[in-house]
């Protein structure tokens, strides 16, 4: 469930109108319900009720301040893979204890600033990081507590761009050499072992594949309890999809997910972590946009809108579908019509749905693309020199800006120019 609904014929987010906050700030835009974000991240919480845990939000899904502010508000904790992740995690108010590190790249300067800022936990890829990640922490004088992602061999059976768990995938270590590669992180000083890491994937729709991954892990966490590491913690990452539409079946519930985990990992008594980023945010923003134009093509009429590719590059990356309604509710009765949806960019790819129904829409009229919440403004770039689109929070009837529009003068003052030009 979703706070974007038509009241006397007109979408809200909230107890806001769409078209008040189109006049206030321009399209397009992105805009977020806190009522939604506050809802799903305490579906989570409540879901693992009763075993020691820790939601961290994986900031990669939407990473304005405001939204990891709100969630961090909560005690939510915070999945970061980046130094810039990090910054901004505790930039929201975010205590380091409650921020985990993962990303198979983590450099140096990353582990450096995360140490002495404070973490919760490194979740560790690689031998090579494993060896890095002591010597820096035992320069600092410190411990970094760790776990080691294990790649469990599993087939999400999501898109293959956001598949993690399978052999062939560049994530986590292959759990065969877990037994050898956690003797390892015992033997060097910068390290303390503290728990396994995994995650299979992204937009996962069956409860399967995680139950195949998660009876992995409680047997790998006996295995290396009997090899003498203190294995008390377990992070099991993100993963659970949402619906993107709604006649499609409806992916498992959190509450589902939750029991399946107290299930098979309950009897060891581990603290339990989860790094759930789309099924927090991804219903509980939307991308608003106007119609630049209605164009006749051959057999086909093309909506062209003022949101493109660069804002939104889900559909092009992924061929990801997302619900376009429009803004005024069309009348009892409307027949809907095909329309190929498209954005400005030069280049077809800037395609957002072909032969999309949709009541007849002219130039000026708002539409708004649904569940565009994860993986929206934080993928969108300025191809085309297309500024950034404002992120706006929605709280009752009250809304703000969380990031404004930068003007051309912002965008073009970054280049500099060779003094021999
Ligand atoms: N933890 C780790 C280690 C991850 O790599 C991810 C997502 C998550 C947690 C959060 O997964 P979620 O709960 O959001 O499924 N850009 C793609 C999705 C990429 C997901 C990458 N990793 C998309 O737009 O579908």
């Amino acid at each position: 469930m979703d706070h974007f609904l038509y009241r006397d014929g007109v979408l809200h987010a909230e107890d806001v109108p769409l078209p008040e906050i189109a006049a206030a700030v321009g399209t397009p835009f992105y805009c977020y319900s806190t009522a939604t974000l506050v809802r799903h991240y305490r579906l989570f919480d409540e879901a693992l009720s009763g075993m020691d845990h820790l939601v961290c939000y994986a900031v990669k899904a939407a990473s304005n301040q405001a939204i990891l502010r709100t969630l961090g508000a909560l005690g939510a904790g915070m999945d970061v893979v980046s130094g810039g992740e990090y910054a901004r995690a505790i930039a929201a108010g975010v205590p380091g204890e409650r921020i985990v590190f993962s990303g198979v790249g983590k450099t140096a300067e990353e582990m450096r600033v995360a140490l002495q800022g404070g973490i919760r936990q490194f979740n560790v890829e690689s031998e090579p990081e494993l060896r890095a990640l002591s010597e820096v922490a035992a320069g600092l004088g410190k411990v970094a507590p760790i776990t080691i992602r294990v790649n469990p061999d599993v087939d999400a059976m999501t898109h293959a761009k956001i598949a993690t768990g399978k052999s062939e995938n560049k994530f986590g270590i292959p759990i065969a050499r877990a037994r050898a590669v956690y003797a390892e992180a015992a033997s060097l000083p910068g390290l303390e072992v503290v728990g396994i890491d995994v995650h299979i994937g992204s937009q996962l729709t069956d409860l399967a594949p995680f139950r195949a991954a998660f009876g992995k892990v409680a047997e790998l966490t006996e295995v290396l309890r009997a090899d003498g590491h203190d294995i008390r913690r377990l992070d099991l990452g993100g993963g659970l999809g949402i619906p993107y539409t709604r006649s499609n079946g409806a992916p498992p519930l959190p509450t589902e997910y939750g029991a399946l985990i107290r299930e098979v990992l309950g009897h060891l008594g581990c603290e339990i972590e989860i790094e759930p980023g789309r099924l927090i945010v991804g219903n509980a923003g939307i991308l608003v946009s106007s119609v630049i134009y209605v164009k006749q093509g051959e057999g086909r009429d093309f909506l062209i809108l003022d949101a493109a590719m660069n804002d939104l590059v889900r559909p092009a990356m992924y061929d990801a579908h997302h619900d376009i309604v429009p803004v005024v509710e069309p009348a009892p009765g409307t027949e809907a019509r095909p329309y190929d949806v498209v954005g400005p960019v030069c280049e077809t790819g800037d395609t957002f749905a072909r032969a999309r129904h949709l009541p007849p829409l002219a130039a000026g009229d708002l539409v708004a693309f649904r569940s565009a919440g994860a993986y929206g403004a934080v993928m969108a770039s300025e191809y085309n020199t297309r500024p950034l689109i404002p992120e706006v929070l929605v709280n009752g009837r009250d809304f703000a800006v969380i990031r404004p529009r930068p003007g051309f003068d912002e965008m073009l003052n970054r280049d500099t120019i060779p003094e021999w030009l």
